[in-house]
């Protein structure tokens, strides 16, 4: 899989270990950024994520920052995206297979560099199980996403 990866500098030292797992397990990289440890400001990382994936361009992202918070909601302000904020190897599951995430989003201040690897393993080996009941929770999802915010 073609992945975007993202991180801003409270997750640079994080950045070389993602890369290298995610060749190790045979994916091609897209590099979003940032270079080195210098401050950046972390909505323009995770968007170039999330429009890497809304493109079609990456099949999966990932985005880190200090907490994965603000990474998430600048994710998710991107159509079609899926951003999920996950600790743990059980939301990275649950997040694919309940609901289709399409970017993961990991805190560096929250979780160790290990951890942080062994969740984007699980995410990335987790397929959405595309039940009746979860496609019909995401076409919610969509379907609050096109509305235009006028009150009707
Ligand atoms: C940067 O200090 C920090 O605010 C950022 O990495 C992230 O945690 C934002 O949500």
């Amino acid at each position: 899989m073609q992945i975007a990866l993202g991180v801003d500098h409270a997750a640079f030292e994080y950045k070389e270990a993602l890369r290298a797992e995610l060749e190790r397990l045979g994916h091609a990289v897209l590099d979003c950024g940032t270079d080195g440890p210098a401050a950046v400001d972390y909505p323009a990382i995770a968007l170039a994520v999330a429009r890497a994936v809304r493109d079609g361009a990456a099949a999966l992202g990932i985005f880190l920052c200090g907490t994965g918070i603000g990474g998430s909601i600048a994710a998710n302000k991107v159509r079609g995206v899926r951003a999920a904020l996950c600790h743990e190897a059980f939301t990275a599951r649950m997040a694919r297979q309940h609901n289709n995430a399409n970017v993961l989003c990991i805190g560096a201040r929250v979780v160790g560099r290990d951890l942080a690897l062994e969740i984007v393993r699980v995410f990335l080996a987790t397929a959405w199980t595309g039940e009746a009941r979860h496609a019909r929770r995401l076409a919610q999802l969509a379907e609050a996403e096109a509305d235009t915010g006028t009150p009707s």
